[in-house]
């Protein structure tokens, strides 16, 4: 299943970095942006997770936001999240970038891990910044800072805004440094990370995408494993571990 150049690599590399997008939260039931049953075409993302949609339409960009999280209070990582933890104890040196908001690497065990997208489980008070756990129950009652009374706003990244400046930089770094890059779950259009798998491979990493379907990046890949992160992670964490041990 997995080719010799990559068993080789799993035996020996001490730098991996990977890159998730919803696909590997798709497996836990939360429903991915450009899908068949996507987010978006329920919902018209560019009516909703915009600037502008928070600015003009502040009841239904809340009431969005409130939907998502409150679908998430049931959702737990799968087994995909959980072989991920098993990565960052293989590698030495591991980061793993995701794009997603959804808390559940997180609540699955990884700890070197870059949210360049942020983080839906909390609010950022727009005015001066400061985050608090996000409230649930909100509806659309739009939340206030109790330090400063500015508007909190769900502490995720915005089309029309940039990404957290230092985190797009450990990010780029990780992918230029490393030498096994999974993209995993992510239909890589989204700039800038679909931009990391193409930095490493540049810098000399072995691109290894796993999704579904085809993307962008799978011309491009060393090697494609078809199929889901739920299936293919847990039987790679079970190969590394046995390839591993001296
Ligand atoms: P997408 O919905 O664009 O892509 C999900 C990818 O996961 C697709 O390529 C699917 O084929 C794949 N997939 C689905 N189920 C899978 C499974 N079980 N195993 C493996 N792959 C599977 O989601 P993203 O690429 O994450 O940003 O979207 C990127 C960004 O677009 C999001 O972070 C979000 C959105 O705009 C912001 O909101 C800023
Ligand atoms: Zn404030």
């Amino acid at each position: 299943m997995f080719s010799n150049k990559l068993l080789a690599r799993l035996r020996d590399a001490s730098a991996v970095t990977v890159l998730t997008g919803a696909g590997i939260s798709a497996e836990s039931g939360v429903p991915t942006f450009r899908g068949k049953d996507g987010l978006w075409q329920n919902y018209k993302v560019e009516e909703l997770a915009t600037i502008q949609a928070l600015q003009k339409n502040t009841q239904l960009f809340w009431q969005f936001y409130s939907w998502r999280r409150t679908m998430l209070q049931n959702i737990k990582p799968n087994l995909g999240h959980y072989a991920l933890v098993d990565f960052e104890r293989y590698f030495k040196d591991f980061t793993l970038v995701t794009q997603n908001v959804d808390n559940l690497h997180i609540t699955a065990g990884n700890k070197k891990i870059i949210e360049l997208h942020g983080n839906i489980l909390r609010d950022r008070c727009s005015k001066c910044n400061t985050l608090f756990p996000a409230v649930t129950s909100a509806g659309t009652d739009i939340p206030h800072c109790n330090k400063c009374g500015g508007t909190l706003r769900p502490d995720v990244v915005l089309f029309g805004e940039n990404l957290n400046e230092a985190a797009l930089r450990r990010a780029q770094h990780a992918a230029a440094e490393c030498e096994i890059f999974f993209s995993i779950g992510t239909s890589t259009i989204v700039e800038p990370a679909a931009s990391l798998p193409f930095l490493s491979k540049a810098n000399g990493a072995y691109v290894v995408e796993i999704n579904e379907e085809d993307t962008p990046l799978s011309v491009h890949s060393n090697e494609i494993l078809r199929g889901s992160a739920g299936k293919i992670l847990p039987q790679m964490a079970m190969v590394i571990e046995k390839l591993r041990i001296k």
